[in-house]
């Protein structure tokens, strides 16, 4: 079901490494935007968990970074960019249940290794690209049915 827009939709969002209180902000606002324009509620869950799961570990992992989106008539594009540790294995951070996070992330309920994997388990493309010691960047595409 495209939507019927002709222009592209944007928000972006700066994500703070170490504010949880923020935590969830782009991924509302995102789900508020999409359903706004009367996309599926399927679609909305998918987008609303990856970006979630983006925002976190940037916000965890991370010393900075920027959460845009773009809602096109037929997907939503959205990017995710920090400056961090970046990521050494991409392949192995890929991976169901492999986590770094430290025992005080664990405690407040994080740290099942499981971001990355749902992120690309929720969208249609996803792409991962890392620098060590400067950054990642992860880049989603959720299409509408
Ligand atoms: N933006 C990032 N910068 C640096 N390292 C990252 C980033 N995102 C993920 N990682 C690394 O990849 C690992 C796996 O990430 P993933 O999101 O799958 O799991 P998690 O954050 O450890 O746990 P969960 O997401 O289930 O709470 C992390 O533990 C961390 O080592
Ligand atoms: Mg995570």
């Amino acid at each position: 079901m495209a939507l019927d827009i002709n222009e592209t939709i944007e928000g972006s969002f700066q994500l703070v490494g170490g504010n949880f209180a923020n935590a969830g902000e782009a991924s509302s606002q995102l789900k508020h935007a999409l359903a706004e324009l009367g996309v599926d509620e399927g679609i909305i869950r998918r987008a609303a968990i990856a970006t979630f799961e983006a925002e976190m570990n940037v916000i965890i992992y991370a010393a900075a970074g920027w959460l845009r989106y773009y809602i096109s008539s037929d997907r939503v594009r959205i990017r995710i960019e920090d400056m961090g540790p970046g990521i050494e294995d991409i392949e192995l951070a890929m991976q169901e249940g492999y986590s770094t996070a430290p025992d005080w992330v664990r405690e407040m309920g994080w740290g099942a290794g499981m971001g990355l994997p749902n992120m690309k388990k929720n969208s249609d493309e996803f792409k991962i690209d890392s620098v060590v010691g400067e950054g990642t960047t992860v880049e989603m595409t959720i299409n509408f049915p």
